[in-house]
């Protein structure tokens, strides 16, 4: 059996036993059911799997969840939900910004932790965050006028 690791996910702390090299997109998805972060690439590209660690975006598919013991963990569950959205997610659903929806998660936790390191971003502050996360439908207009009602 491996060792057990804690964890502080979304203001809970929880004990998985899972190898400490295991991605976290893993430990988060499948011991501890938060579905938000998508697996994509798997390979640190394309943004899917975006959590934040202490408050800054990482891409939990290529952190072993060693790195972030002792750590703050937010996944998309913790800025709230269906019943009760956080603003960067209401601003999203407002917009319709989803196609199929998969890239969502990364872009909302990217302007996310970008509002919470520079509260008013500029149109090409946005357009720089979001530039390293793929979205393959090409809803990239709606992506933005989302991220751009989430600022204001
Ligand atoms: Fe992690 Fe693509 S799944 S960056």
């Amino acid at each position: 059996r491996p060792p057990g690791v804690r964890l502080s996910v979304n203001g809970r702390s929880h004990t998985v036993e899972v190898e400490p090299a295991a991605p976290l997109l893993f430990v988060l998805r499948n011991d501890l059911a938060l579905n938000g972060p998508k697996y994509g690439c798997g390979l640190g590209e394309c943004g899917a799997c975006t959590v934040l660690v202490d408050g800054v975006a990482a891409r939990a598919c290529v952190m072993p969840v060693r790195g972030v013991i002792g750590r703050e963990v937010t996944t998309l569950e913790g800025l709230g939900d269906v019943a009760c959205p956080g603003p960067t997610q209401q601003a999203f659903i407002e917009c319709q910004a989803a196609q199929c929806g998969y890239c969502l998660n990364g872009m909302i936790m990217m302007i996310e932790a970008l509002l919470r390191r520079q509260p008013a971003p500029d149109e090409a502050r946005i357009r720089q965050e979001l530039r390293h996360n793929l979205c393959r439908c090409g809803t990239h207009v709606e992506i933005l006028q989302a991220a751009r009602r989430a600022v204001a």
